[in-house]
């Protein structure tokens, strides 16, 4: 059996990760379409938060976030439109039953486009395609609600890839949802995180993208924003230095060392 490799945050903006699951234990659920890859959360929480501090994940799916800010003794608050367990809320993402600036920091992993069936909700943001304008004003919907319960001073990730179909326009999911983050936030870095769909395992797909002259998505985003902290007279002012960011990093606590088997299912 192989051993997995050890976690190690990423000093690159080009994220690859060697398996769904860190550790002995999986976070989240591999058989879950569309679940996360454990370690861009690991990177994430590793660098932006603190022991104690409050995740939360307003689209959380099968809550692959409050695995890993479980395991890194970070608290945890997920919802969803379709809980998939018990600790994981029922809401719309753009309507949390979260008080203002009460989050630490908060990831997002959306529905792009329709190439999942996530529920029957009709609010599920999975049934509107991304060449419809709804898509992206559901979005804007979800984008502001993260920035009112984020803490100024404190950050967010939105990961997501963009939508390519064959006899339709490409839609840059990417390019777009980071217009409307940018609306409420400040950059702090593009990561491009490596892609490990099934359908990319399938040799047949990538004959046809050269017959076709098409490319298949061979990477997601993942977008770091700063909620600034507004000064009274307007002015932005950061609360959190990149020197004090720094200090957020720290080792794996015990059990997150990858030891273990468990699942490969990667995004
Ligand atoms: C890509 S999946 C998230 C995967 C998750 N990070 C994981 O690792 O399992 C997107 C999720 O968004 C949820 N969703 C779609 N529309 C929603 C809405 N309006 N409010 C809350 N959740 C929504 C879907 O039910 C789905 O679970």
């Amino acid at each position: 059996m192989l051993k997995k490799p050890e976690i190690s945050l990423h000093t690159t903006t080009l994220w690859d990760y060697p398996s769904q699951h860190y550790g002995r234990e999986s976070q989240g659920d591999k058989e879950y379409a569309g679940v996360t890859p454990s370690h861009v959360i690991w990177n994430l929480l590793q660098r932006y938060t603190a022991k104690k501090d409050l995740v939360v994940d307003p689209m959380c799916g099968s809550g692959t976030t409050m695995d890993v800010a479980r395991d890194l003794e970070r608290r945890a608050l997920g919802y969803d439109l379709s809980p998939t367990r018990p600790d994981i809320f029922r809401a719309d993402a753009r309507k949390l039953p979260l008080e203002t600036g009460k989050a630490d920091f908060v990831f997002l992993d959306p529905p792009y486009s329709t190439h999942i069936e996530y529920s029957e909700d009709p609010r599920c943001i999975g049934k509107l395609d991304a060449m419809d304008p709804a898509y992206y004003e559901a979005m804007a919907g979800v984008i502001s609600e993260v920035a009112r319960i984020l803490r100024p001073g404190h950050h967010m990730a939105l990961y997501c890839s963009d939508s390519f179909r064959l006899k339709k326009p490409f839609c840059a999911i990417g390019f777009r949802l980071f217009g409307l983050l940018e609306q409420h936030f400040t950059p702090v870095d593009i990561v491009s995180v490596v892609r490990y769909n099934r359908t990319l395992k399938r040799r047949h797909y990538h004959t046809e993208a050269e017959k076709g002259n098409y490319m298949l998505r061979g990477f997601n985003y993942l977008f770091i924003m700063k909620k600034e902290v507004v000064a009274s007279a307007g002015r932005k002012s950061p609360e959190v230095s990149p020197a004090q960011g720094q200090e957020r990093v720290g080792k794996s606590p015990e059990g997150a060392s990858p030891r273990g088997k468990g699942g490969f299912r990667r995004r």
